[in-house]
C-alpha cells in the first residue's frame, strides 16, 4: 500500500489502527486481521530485547526486523519503521542513510523523534522521496532527560508542541504520532493539521490509534495506564487483533477510562 491510498482514507474520516510489530508472522496475523498500519517500533528494545529503554536499538537490527515485517505483511499493510537513537540525530545527511536503508528492504515510511530541531531533517528525507512521520509529547528515546511522564500539560509546553506540529507539517511530516499527551490538546492538533495524528496515550480525537502489541496482548508485566488488553475474553490472537481493529474504527477505544 502507498501512501496516496493510506491518506485518502484518513482525509474520509476513516479511523486508521496502527500496531507494532517486529516480525513476520506476527505481521501476517495483523494483516490477515484488517490492520492498517505496522510500526516496526524501536520499543521491541523492550518487547522483543527485555531492555529498559528504547536506547540501545542499533539501525542492524531495525533494518532486519523492517525487512522481516515486509515480507510477512507482503503489502497487505502500509510500514512504518522507526529510526533508532543514534541513527539520525546528528545531521540530515546522518538521517537520509539510515532512512535509506530502512526503504530500501521495503519500509513504506521512517518515523523519528523530536520538533524543531528535526525540522531539516524532515524537509531533507521529504524532499528525497521518503515520508516521514514525526513523534511529540513523550519521546522514548530522550527517556533520560523526562522519565515515562506525560508530557506537555502546561501552557507554554502544550504551545510549544502545537508549533511543533505545525512546523513539522509545513517541513514535509505525512503523519504524526502524538504520545501521552492531554487528549485536549492533541485534538487542537488534529484539528489544526492536515495531516493525519496518530494517538497513544493521547486521548480519542487523533486520526489514528497506536498501540504496543505485547500491550494489546496482555504480555506487559506493568502496561501503562493507557493501553488495554484486548487478549482478555477474546479467545485467540486474531479475535483480539480483530477486537482492536473494531474498537479503533467505532471510535469506542481509547474510552475514556484510557484517556487522561
Ligand atoms: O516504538 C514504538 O513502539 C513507538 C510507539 C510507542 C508509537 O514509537
Amino acid at each position: 500500500m502507498y501512501l496516496p491510498q493510506l491518506l485518502a482514507r484518513a482525509e474520509k474520516g476513516e479511523k486508521l489502527s496502527v500496531l507494532t510489530c517486529y516480525d513476520a508472522s506476527f505481521a501476517r496475523l495483523l494483516v490477515d486481521n484488517g490492520v492498517d498500519v505496522l510500526l516496526v517500533g524501536d520499543s521491541l528494545g523492550m518487547t522483543v530485547q527485555g531492555h529498559t529503554s528504547t536506547l540501545p536499538v542499533t539501525l542492524e537490527q531495525m533494518i532486519y526486523h523492517t525487512d522481516a515485517v515486509v515480507r510477512g505483511a507482503a503489502g497487505g499493510a502500509f510500514v512504518v519503521a522507526d529510526l533508532p537513537f543514534g541513527s539520525y540525530q546528528k545531521s540530515p545527511q546522518q538521517a537520509f542513510d539510515a532512512a535509506a536503508k530502512l526503504m530500501a528492504v521495503g519500509a513504506n515510511m521512517v518515523k523519528l523523534e523530536g520538533g524543531a530541531i528535526m525540522l531539516e531533517s524532515v524537509r531533507f528525507l521529504s524532499q528525497r522521496g521518503i515520508p516521514v512521520c514525526a513523534h511529540l509529547g513523550l519521546l522514548p528515546q530522550s527517556v533520560n532527560l523526562t522519565g515515562y511522564r506525560a508530557q506537555a500539560r502546561d501552557a507554554s509546553t502544550a504551545t510549544q508542541l502545537l508549533q511543533d506540529a505545525s512546523d513539522l507539517e509545513s517541513a514535509g511530516a505525512q503523519m504524526l504520532v502524538l504520545e501521552s499527551i492531554p487528549a485536549v490538546l492533541a485534538e487542537t492538533v488534529t484539528q489544526r493539521l492536515r495531516i493525519p495524528s496518530i494517538g497513544i496515550g493521547a486521548g480519542p480525537y487523533c486520526n489514528a490509534q497506536v498501540l504496543v502489541l505485547q500491550d494489546l496482548l496482555g504480555l506487559t508485566p506493568k502496561p501503562p495506564r493507557f493501553s488495554k488488553n484486548f487478549m482478555a475474553g477474546a479467545g485467540d490472537l486474531a479475535a483480539a487483533i480483530r477486537a482492536y481493529v473494531a474498537a479503533v474504527k467505532s471510535g469506542e477505544f481509547p474510552g475514556p477510562e484510557h484517556t487522561f
